[in-house]
């Protein structure tokens, strides 16, 4: 038994601040956070639980303890091509995206990856992530590797692509079946490990593979799925023209039994009003991606439309095509993007929508996403001073709300001091 606690300031969300009002944020401008193998015993003020803790060890943090950061949408063989300019969605995929990711047909350069990029969602504060791979199993084989030797949960799988795409990095309904089910069989529930099953996007699936896909879910309850939707003009066009007996873009997906509430669409900015009413009653996720839609000139996501359907929103990352892989980052532009919109966000919701709103739209709030009792201890501790501007903010903010807005929008990877996987210390800055 390796019971510990660590106290300092701490902030967690215990709802959508939202829905259910500023008393979702739980605030301790001197708090504690007690871990016991790997699981959070309980978080609240010290006084409240300096009784419950003789005899264990009290570690003192100088910073922000917040639960671990969730990204739920990123692409790991994508980090070569980040700031590729001067292109949108289509053009951006045939001239940076598909090149870099046929080299992940060698498990070398697989490997090497998704070394790489773990250990910067780590030093980014982000322990769980739902991920896209690359067509090849090699690739998943090593992600999936890495995240078990580092005990992080992490959602992944082959991505499923037939058309569309350079002969290097097309499978075939077979192929995609047969090893997307080898895959599922090594690897989901191993550890702390998830499979979703990963069609593309619908341009870059024939009919059969998306039925294929759908089997493929049917048959693996738990599974999640994980795919693009409605994210560029230009692909709404090319959809029609590829599904001409399909209403809009959601009803590919619907079609083909992808739209479940293990379902994860990136983007979702092009909605209908009757769209968004069918992908709530489907119990569909939303993950949104600022930095990308603002690179790429995607367009603006409307958070109020996705609340007004009581659709569960988190945010992604989506690098290559977003810009930082900084959750912190992510709700800076998430903020813009939401001005543009007129539609108001506070700071409680920008990192509800990096934690708990996260964790819920991944179907995976029993386990983390904030503190309660029982969850897994995924922890990062947020540290002002790494940068002079910052401390400078936070010595004049006046309220728990003002000091983190300020974390949202002047924060970055240099914020992290520390995270924590499953109670153990993974990352320090230095
Ligand atoms: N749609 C299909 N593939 C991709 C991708 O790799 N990135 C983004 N942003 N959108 C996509
Ligand atoms: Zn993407």
């Amino acid at each position: 038994m390796s019971r510990k606690a660590y106290r300092g300031a701490l902030l967690h969300l215990l709802g959508d601040p939202a829905v259910d009002g500023p008393e979702a944020a739980a605030v301790f401008d001197d708090g504690a956070l007690v871990v016991e193998d790997g699981h959070v015993v309980e978080a609240a003020a010290w006084d409240a639980i300096a009784p419950h803790v003789a005899g264990t060890p009290v570690e003192r943090v100088d910073g922000l303890i917040v639960p671990g950061f969730i990204d739920t949408h990123v692409h790991f063989p994508q980090l070569d091509i980040i700031a590729a300019p001067g292109a949108r969605l289509l053009e951006w995929l045939s001239n940076y995206t598909f090149p870099a990711e046929e080299r992940f047909a060698h498990r070398d350069v697989a490997q090497e990856a998704a070394r790489f990029f773990l250990d910067q969602l780590l030093a980014h504060g982000t322990t769980t992530a739902l991920v896209f791979s690359t067509v090849h199993k090699v690739a998943a084989d090593a992600l999936f590797e890495q995240a078990l030797a580092r005990n992080m949960r992490l959602v992944t799988g082959k991505v499923l692509m037939d058309r569309g795409a350079p002969p290097g990095l097309c499978d075939t309904p077979e192929t995609g079946f047969v090893e997307s089910r080898a895959l599922i069989r090594q690897w989901h529930g191993k550890g702390r490990l998830g499979y979703a099953v990963t069609p593309r996007f619908a341009l870059t699936s024939s009919p059969d593979q998306l039925e294929m896909a759908g089997r493929l879910l049917a048959e693996n309850p738990g599974v999640h799925m994980h795919t693009h939707l409605s994210e560029n003009h230009e692909e709404l066009t090319a959809v029609r023209r590829v599904y001409p007996d399909c209403a809009d873009y959601f009803a590919v997906y619907e079609k083909y039994g992808l739209a479940t509430r293990h379902s994860v669409f990136a983007h979702c900015i092009h909605l209908s009003d009757g769209e968004w009413a069918r992908f709530a009653r489907a119990g569909s996720n939303v993950a949104f991606c600022p930095t990308s839609n603002l690179f790429l000139g995607s367009g603006l996501f409307d958070l109020g439309a996705a609340q007004k359907a009581h659709v569960h929103v988190g945010l992604g990352t989506d690098v290559g095509g977003g810009t930082s892989l900084s959750l912190l980052q992510t709700m800076n532009e998430a903020y813009k993007v939401c001005q543009l919109r007129r539609h108001a966000v506070d700071a409680f919701k920008l990192f509800y929508l990096a934690t708990l709103g996260a964790a819920r739209a991944l179907g995976l709030d029993d386990r983390i996403g904030n503190f309660a009792a029982g969850k897994e201890a995924d922890f990062i501790v947020l540290d002002a001073n790494m940068s002079p501007l910052l401390k400078r903010r936070l010595a004049v903010a006046k309220t728990a709300a003002e000091r983190l807005f300020a974390f949202a929008m002047l924060g970055d990877d240099r914020s992290v001091a520390r995270t924590y996987v499953a109670g153990e210390l993974a990352y320090r800055r230095c």
